[in-house]
């Protein structure tokens, strides 16, 4: 019987001690030279490898998008397998299945029960995020396509740390590469 309790009370307190470290949080974006990300609803580019790079970085984490976003996803891939998906929208009737609806970004990250959160967009939801990035996942795509929604502006406050070779990619024929930006000024608001 002690036993028991003593097997209960350790897991409470690994649950307790996940929820205590710090949880990490990443933007994962890809995006054009002039950082426009989205064109009529939809994503500008296309490019397999990097759709696989996103399901790699985000799988088994938390993904936190906008109501825009999640709807912009085809039915079959959402909510995002394996991920906690947690949307942001002011309508408190909102009904997703499968994910959380939440109306601000602090409740977002607060709901979170994974130590690593990826802010996966749109637009709107990157502006709100960025205050609290850890650091930048960014896709860089060497193109000047048509766009009517934009990444924040971030170079003031991040450092680009890390960076792959230029990939060119057949399909699209597009160059890109992957980024990893890390803050650098202590900025960003507390959680
Ligand atoms: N290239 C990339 O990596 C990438 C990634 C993701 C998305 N995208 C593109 O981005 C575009 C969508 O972005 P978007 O900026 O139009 O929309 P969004 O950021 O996905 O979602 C906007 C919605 O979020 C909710 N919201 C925004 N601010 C809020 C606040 N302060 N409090 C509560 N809720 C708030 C509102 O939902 P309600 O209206 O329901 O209240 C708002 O309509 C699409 O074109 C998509 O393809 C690109």
């Amino acid at each position: 019987m002690f036993k028991f309790f003593k097997k209960c009370i350790m897991k409470t307190n690994h649950k307790k001690n996940e929820k205590m470290k710090k949880q990490e949080i990443i933007m994962i974006a890809a995006i054009q030279n002039d950082r426009g990300i989205g064109y009529q609803g939809d994503l500008i580019h296309s490019i397999k490898n990097d759709m696989k790079h996103f399901v790699e970085q985000t799988t088994n984490h938390t993904v936190i998008m906008g109501r825009k976003n999640w709807e912009s996803i085809p039915e079959k891939y959402r909510p995002f397998k394996n991920r906690e998906n947690i949307i942001i929208s002011r309508d408190n009737n909102y009904h997703a299945p499968g994910a959380i609806i939440v109306p601000t970004i602090e409740e977002a990250i607060k709901q979170s029960t994974k130590q690593k959160i990826y802010i996966i967009g749109g637009g709107q939801i990157y502006t709100l995020g960025l205050p609290y990035a850890d650091s930048l996942d960014i896709t860089h795509i060497d193109a000047h396509a048509p766009a009517d929604i934009f990444f924040p502006k971030f170079k003031d406050l991040f450092t680009l740390d890390q960076k792959s070779e230029k990939i060119h990619d057949t399909e699209t024929n597009l160059d890109y590469e992957f980024q990893i930006w890390k803050r650098i000024q202590k900025t960003y608001l507390t959680r």
